[in-house]
């Protein structure tokens, strides 16, 4: 896994057409030493991954039990089945809608390192809790929650989401996310060492093409989870190319 990552996250958005869009990255140019991550609805896993090329395909959620009567649900090594490297948990959709604790978290994150798949685990305080000046409390206890103690930094990803700049056009200052990016940091490094250090952090809220670059910028960032923006690939090439 490159320390630099490009992440998008189709979400519930796209059908069979929309592979064009992937197939359009995968022929361009991508840059070097940057991991470019695709996580299309759990449909189009297989068919992205016949086209993919040099991107990586991701899956948006497994479960956290390896196979049983859990209907509608994927696991982590369906997922991988199909052809997918790596899987998102922990999205605050998946904890608002769903009402994943970060124990169930943890459960799917040892699923996903069973299956062999990299876990992106995101983490984000909500504006009521920026608001009561909890951010960095609350994001650190989701982290702890959140992780293993069996993190490497060959099977983790951390994505610090603020869920009020999730699809809504607003994004956290750049100090701000270099505050949270640190504070992130400094718990990984606290609890894994030399591993901590390595994990790739993510931002994620908003990342278009004109403020990726400042975001790229910012201390601590390795790079992007990126939602609408990652639909077209005339958005996402220019923050993969912003990386
Ligand atoms: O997983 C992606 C994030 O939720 C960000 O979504 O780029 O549409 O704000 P967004």
């Amino acid at each position: 896994m490159a320390r630099k990552l490009a992440a998008g996250n189709w979400k519930m958005n796209g059908t069979g057409d929309s592979l064009m869009e992937l197939e359009a990255l995968a022929t361009g140019d991508l840059p070097q030493g940057v991991e470019v991550l695709i996580c299309p609805p759990a449909p189009l896993i297989s068919r992205a991954a016949e086209i993919a090329g040099g991107i990586r395909i991701g899956g948006q959620d497994c479960h956290a039990e390896a196979s049983g009567a859990h209907t509608g649900d994927t696991s982590a090594m369906m997922l991988k089945d199909a052809g997918a490297s790596y899987v998102i948990l922990g999205h605050s959709e998946r904890r608002s809608d769903h009402g994943e604790s970060d124990e169930v978290v943890r459960a799917k994150t040892e699923a996903a390192y069973a299956a062999d798949l990299i876990a992106v685990v995101c983490v984000g305080e909500t504006l009521e809790d920026r608001e009561a000046g909890s951010t960095l409390q609350v994001v650190c206890m989701q982290l702890a929650g959140s992780l293993p103690d069996s993190v490497t930094a060959d099977n983790t990803v951390v994505a610090y989401e603020p869920v009020w700049a999730i699809g809504t056009g607003k994004v956290p200052t750049l100090e701000q996310i270099a505050e949270v990016h640190a504070a992130l940091r400094d718990a990984l490094t606290q609890r894994y060492g030399d591993a901590g250090d390595n994990i790739p952090l993510l931002y994620g809220g908003s990342v278009k093409p004109g403020n990726a670059a400042d975001i790229f910028a910012t201390a601590n960032v390795d790079g992007a989870l990126v939602g609408g923006a990652s639909l077209k690939s005339a958005d996402f090439g220019p923050i993969i190319a912003a990386l």
